[in-house]
C-alpha cells in the first residue's frame, strides 16, 4: 500500500463520524483532500460545510458541497483534518500548509475533531517537524527574536502569504515535552497569530492509517 493508499483509506474512515443534517469542518492538506473526494458521496445528506482555507473551500465547491460562512453557522458537530504530527495523546503540530489559523478557530468551534493521518505522522515527541507560527507581518523580527529565546531556530516560509494576509515562521529544533505549556507560553507573544502546536484542544480521534488498514486512538 502507498503511502496516498492509506491517506485515501483513513479519509474514507473519517465518513462513518459524519451523520446525516450535520454541517462538517472540513482541514486543510493532501490527506483532508482525499476526505473531501469521499465527503462528495454524502453531499446530499449534510447541511454543508465549513472550510479551514480557501484551497479546501475551492475543492469542496469544486464537487458542488456547500461552504458555509462559519459566522452564519453554530458550532459545528464534527472536524475533520490531517496534522503534521500526532502522538498518543492526540497532542498535534500542524500548519505545514500554512492553515493553522483557520483550522485553529474551526477546530475550537467543533465538539468533535477527527484527526487523520498516516502512520508516518506518528510521534513519540512533537517538534521534529518544524513547527507552524503564523505572525502579523511587523512583528517578524521580533517574534523570531523571543522564539530563539525558547531554543527554537525561526525560518521565514518564503514567498508564502497565509489566507489571512500574514506570514509564517518555521520553527526548527524544538523538542515539545509539555505541548500544552509551550501553546500556552507561545500564545502569549505579541505579534503570534496562531500556534501550530493543537494541545489546548487536541484531536478527539486519530485514525491513522498504516500497511494493515485504520487503527484508532482515543
Ligand atoms: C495544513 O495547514 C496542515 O495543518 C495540514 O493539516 C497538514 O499539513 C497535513 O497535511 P497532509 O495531509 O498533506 O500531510
Amino acid at each position: 500500500m502507498t503511502q496516498d493508499d492509506m491517506k485515501k483509506l483513513t479519509a474514507e474512515a473519517a465518513l462513518d463520524y459524519i451523520e446525516a443534517g450535520d454541517i462538517v469542518g472540513v482541514g486543510t492538506g493532501s490527506t483532508a483532500n482525499f476526505f473531501i473526494d469521499a465527503l462528495a458521496g454524502l453531499k446530499g445528506k449534510i447541511d454543508g460545510t465549513v472550510a479551514s482555507s480557501e484551497a479546501s473551500a475551492q475543492r469542496l465547491q469544486s464537487h458542488g458541497i456547500t461552504v458555509l460562512d462559519l459566522n452564519a453557522v453554530g458550532d459545528l458537530p464534527v472536524y475533520v483534518d490531517g496534522a503534521d504530527e500526532a502522538t498518543r495523546h492526540l497532542h498535534l503540530i500542524k500548519g505545514g500548509g500554512g492553515a493553522l489559523t483557520r483550522e485553529k478557530i474551526v477546530a475550537g468551534a467543533s465538539s468533535k475533531f477527527i484527526c487523520i493521518a498516516d502512520d508516518s505522522k506518528l510521534v513519540d515527541v512533537l517538534g521534529k517537524f518544524p513547527l507552524p507560527i503564523e505572525v502579523i507581518p511587523m512583528a517578524r523580527s521580533f517574534v523570531a527574536r523571543q522564539l530563539l529565546k525558547h531554543g527554537g531556530q525561526p525560518v521565514l516560509r518564503e514567498d508564502f502569504i497565509t489566507d489571512n494576509g500574514n506570514l509564517i515562521l518555521d520553527i526548527h529544533n524544538l523538542d515539545i515535552l509539555d505541548p500544552v505549556e509551550l501553546e500556552i507560553e507561545l500564545n502569549a507573544i505579541p505579534g503570534i497569530v496562531t500556534v501550530g502546536i493543537f494541545a489546548q484542544r487536541p484531536a478527539d480521534v486519530l485514525l491513522l492509517g498504516d500497511k494493515d488498514g485504520v487503527k484508532t486512538l482515543t
